[in-house]
């Protein structure tokens, strides 16, 4: 039956946690997977998820959710990205389903795309580069994927005109996908000023963005300003779509809780288009589960415990921003020629450090240092007690 199988390759980024574990050496670091970990690079459980799991232990039955998800997890996760006073909300204009956190979002969505729209429209815009999995999941829903520049080598920052002049040139009413903060994996996102330009240029085109929102808090600290450039298309009156993912910013990876929304014209519209997301899901799923979607709206549905949410993201923001610092620091007191300025520009949980394919190879094999090839650091990894062996590998091996 099963003799045409092949091995399929291993998962880009997958792929290289799979590695790490099998290493034996102590000294090994993983910085691959963008999950984080405390400062002894242990995987953290946040205080807000622990003491929501109390309040919740025996209080539910198992039933199936509801094919669209739990309603309060919804309606908190609408709060988060769109405001918490937001017209689109108290106006039932948004349709929104739970999702098997951002990935099943954006797997929903791009399904949806490729029932609804007329050939002409059924296309996918991605910043060059994105998040690797984003290729595997339009591809897998048979829609067609382009590109707009986004990254410019030389300044490890925005290419922002190149950028500019692609929302330009692409026909009319194209689908945009656009990170909303913490760009994966370069870490480059756009100023607020870039923001209403790039939301400008989308009026006059009649582009639709979809906003990946993996890591609302996890830029600035600040879940509201990390909400920044959705809430500028949403003042400019743009129709868009936000798959939200709870793994890193509440720390719930494996509980698979996320959210997909889609604004629409009126309320009808919005009914309508639930009704279609809930149908993409049935036969792939039926219906989503139970318990991390209860710790989210416990979590966000309780103010006391959603200032100890608040505390916490930014305590992980922080951490992740002070050993930026000390990663740039120790390069340069390790008197690296290169310039490692870009390391505390980019912000999240990535360092698009600029490391050739063949450098991390070379950190692999003779440091175990663990990341994906394309030279993206997951600073989430990076601990006090690593840090200093991580600067002298990355300096052994970017000395010409
Ligand atoms: C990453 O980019 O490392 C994370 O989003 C984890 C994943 O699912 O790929």
């Amino acid at each position: 039956w099963w003799r045409n199988v092949e091995p399929a390759p291993k998962d880009y980024i997958l792929g290289v946690t799979e590695a790490f574990l099998a290493d034996r050496s102590p000294d090994k670091v993983n910085v691959g997977v963008g999950a984080y970990r405390d400062d002894k690079g242990k995987p953290v459980v946040l205080e807000c998820v622990r003491e929501a799991e109390r309040r919740i232990m025996g209080s539910f039955n198992m039933e199936y959710l509801p094919m669209g998800g739990n309603a309060t997890m919804i309606e908190e996760s609408l709060k988060l990205a769109y405001g918490e006073k937001s017209d689109l909300i108290k106006d039932k204009r948004i349709a929104a389903i739970q999702t098997l956190s951002g990935t099943g979002a954006c797997r929903i969505f791009a399904d949806f795309q490729n029932r609804f729209l007329i050939p002409d429209h059924l296309q996918i815009y991605f910043p060059a580069p994105t998040w690797s999995t984003h290729h595997c999941i339009w591809k897998d829903a048979h829609v067609p994927q382009r590109s707009y520049h986004y990254y410019h080598p030389e300044s490890k920052g925005l290419d922002f005109g190149a950028m500019m002049g692609d929302i330009k040139n692409a026909p009319k009413g194209s689908i945009f996908l656009l990170h909303a903060c913490a760009h994966n994996p370069t870490g480059v996102d756009p100023t607020e000023e870039q923001w209403r330009e790039i939301s400008q240029q989308f009026k006059m085109n009649g582009h639709f963005a979809f906003f990946d929102v993996a890591y609302q808090g996890l830029a600035s600290g600040n879940p509201e300003k990390d909400a920044k450039a959705i809430r500028i298309f949403l003042e400019d009156g743009h129709p868009i779509g936000c798959a939200q993912s709870y793994a890193k910013n509440m720390g719930l990876y494996g509980q698979r809780v996320g959210c997909l929304s889609v604004v629409c014209e009126d309320e009808k519209q919005a009914v309508a288009v639930k009704s279609q997301l809930q149908q993409v899901a049935r036969p792939m799923y039926s219906n989503p589960p139970v318990h991390g979607a209860l710790v989210v709206s416990t979590i966000l549905g309780d103010p006391n415990l959603k200032n100890l949410w608040l505390g916490e993201v930014k305590g992980m923001a922080d951490r992740i921003i002070g050993m930026r610092t000390a990663l740039r620091e120790n390069l340069e007191k390790l008197g690296s020629p290169l310039s490692w300025e870009h390391i505390t520009n980019q912000i999240g949980m990535f360092c698009y450090s600029g490391m050739t394919p063949e450098q991390v190879d070379r950190l692999t094999k003779e440091y175990h240092i663990y990341m994906t090839r394309n030279g993206r650091i997951s600073m989430a990894g990076v601990t006090t007690g690593n840090v200093g062996y991580l600067a002298n590998a990355i300096h052994e091996v970017t000395r010409s």
